[in-house]
C-alpha cells in the first residue's frame, strides 16, 4: 500500500466535489490501487485547512457540508503558505483547482512551479497555467522527475488526450475536431430548435449552464485553449493562443442557420487541429455539419471529440458528465494513473 499525500488548491464547485470523490472512492482505490489517498491541506485564497492527521477526508467533509466556511474550523490557518504545506509531508499530488486564469496563469502558475520543485506531482482543471507555459511546465515536470496531468482542463470527464496519447499510440493523427465547450453546444442546439441567440443563452444562465460573464465561451476562448492543449501535449507543439484563429458563435448569420435548418444538418463550434507534415494548424470554427459527421448527433451539454489517423481510421469519444463532478473525476483519474506509470 502507498500513503498518497494531495493537497488541495482552491475549494469551489470542483474543490469541493474533489474531495467528495476521494472521500466517496477511498476503499476502492486502496482495494484496487492500493493506494491510501489522504487530503492534509486544502487551501484557499486566505489561508489553509491544515489537518495532516486526518486519517481521510472524512472530517474534512463533515465540516465542508453542508454550510461550512473554512475560517470557523480549529484546523484553518489564515496566511498559511504553500511553501510550509509542501515541506511538512512526504510529497504526492498537488490538485489543482483556482479559476483559469489565461492572461497569465496566475495564482496557479507560481503554485504548480514551486510545487514541482519540491518533488510533488500537479494534476489540474485548471486550463490558465497550461496556456500560458504548458512547456515551461513540461520542462519542469522533467527536470524534477514529477508528472503533470491534465485531464481535467482538457475535457475532464471526456477523455480527449488519454485517448489520443494511450489508446491510439503510434498511430498519427492528421486531424481532431471536438465539441469541447457544454455551453456553446448548448446555446446552438436551441438556436437550432428555433430559439434566437439571445434567448437561448439567457435560458443556458438560467439553467446555471453558463456563466454571468459568458464571454470565454461563447466568444471562443475555452474551446481554443482546450484545442491548444491538446494539440501541443500531443504533438510537442510550442504553440500559443494568440496561434489559434478563432470564432465564436455571438453573429452568425440567421441565413445560416436558416440554410442548415431547411437541409437537416446541425451548427457547433468545432475546435480543430490540422496536421499537414509537420505543420500543425488550430482552429475554432463554426462548423455546418451534415448527419454523417461523427459529432453531428453530439447535442445539448454533451462535447465530443472525433480523431482522424493513419492506421486506425477515425475514432470518437462523446459524452462524460459536464459538470464539477465530471471534473473532479477526471482528477482523480490521472492521480491514479500516475501511480500506475511509476
Ligand atoms: N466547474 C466545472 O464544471 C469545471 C469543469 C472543468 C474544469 N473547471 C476548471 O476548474 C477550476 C475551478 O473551477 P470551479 O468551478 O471550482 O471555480 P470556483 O467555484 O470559482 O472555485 C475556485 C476556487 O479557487 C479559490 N481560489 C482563488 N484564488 C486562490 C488561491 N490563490 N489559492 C487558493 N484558492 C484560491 C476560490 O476561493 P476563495 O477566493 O474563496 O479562496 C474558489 O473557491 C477552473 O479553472 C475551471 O475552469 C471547472
Amino acid at each position: 500500500m502507498k500513503n498518497i499525500n494531495i493537497i488541495l488548491v482552491g475549494a469551489g464547485n470542483v474543490g469541493k466535489a474533489f474531495l467528495r470523490v476521494v472521500h466517496e472512492k477511498k476503499d476502492f482505490c486502496l482495494k484496487h490501487y492500493r493506494l491510501n489517498l489522504k487530503v492534509p491541506f486544502i487551501f484557499s485564497s486566505k489561508g489553509a485547512f491544515c489537518c495532516p492527521l486526518c486519517e481521510d477526508s472524512q472530517e474534512i467533509l463533515r465540516k465542508l457540508y453542508p454550510e461550512f466556511t473554512f475560517e470557523e474550523s480549529k484546523y484553518w490557518k489564515p496566511g498559511f503558505s504553500y511553501t510550509q504545506a509542501l515541506s511538512s509531508v512526504d510529497p504526492g499530488v498537488l490538485a489543482e483547482c483556482t479559476p483559469s486564469n489565461i492572461k497569465d496563469g496566475e495564482p496557479a502558475l507560481t503554485i504548480i512551479r514551486e510545487a514541482m520543485e519540491t518533488g510533488w506531482n500537479i494534476v489540474t482543471a485548471n486550463k490558465g497555467p497550461l496556456v500560458v507555459d504548458f512547456a515551461g511546465l513540461i520542462k519542469k515536470a522533467r527536470k524534477n522527475k514529477v508528472t503533470l496531468k491534465i485531464s481535467g482542463a482538457t475535457g475532464a470527464a471526456l477523455p480527449t488526450l488519454d485517448v489520443a496519447l494511450y489508446s491510439l499510440a503510434g498511430t498519427e493523427i492528421y486531424r481532431a475536431e471536438g465539441i469541447l465547450n457544454g455551453t456553446t453546444n448548448y446555446i446552438l442546439t436551441r438556436m437550432m430548435e428555433g430559439l434566437i441567440y439571445s434567448e437561448a443563452l439567457r435560458e443556458a444562465q438560467e439553467k446555471g449552464i453558463a456563466e454571468p460573464d459568458t464571454s470565454l465561451d461563447v466568444e471562443g476562448w475555452d474551446t481554443a485553449s482546450k484545442i491548444l492543449l491538446i494539440a501541443n501535449a500531443v504533438y510537442g507543439t510550442g504553440l500559443r493562443l494568440q496561434d489559434v484563429k478563432r470564432e465564436g458563435i455571438t453573429s452568425i448569420p440567421q441565413e445560416i442557420k436558416n440554410e442548415s435548418q431547411k437541409k437537416g444538418k446541425n451548427l457547433k463550434l468545432l475546435g480543430k487541429i490540422l496536421k499537414n507534415g509537420h505543420k500543425v494548424r488550430l482552429e475554432v470554427a463554426l462548423s455546418i455539419l451534415d448527419s454523417s459527421h461523427p459529432l453531428y448527433m453530439v447535442n445539448g451539454t454533451e462535447k465530443g471529440m472525433t480523431f482522424y489517423t493513419d492506421n486506425m481510421d477515425s475514432v470518437t469519444v462523446t459524452g462524460g458528465k459536464s459538470d464539477p463532478r465530471g471534473a473532479a473525476a477526471a482528477l482523480l483519474k490521472d492521480i491514479i494513473n500516475i501511480y500506475r506509470e511509476k
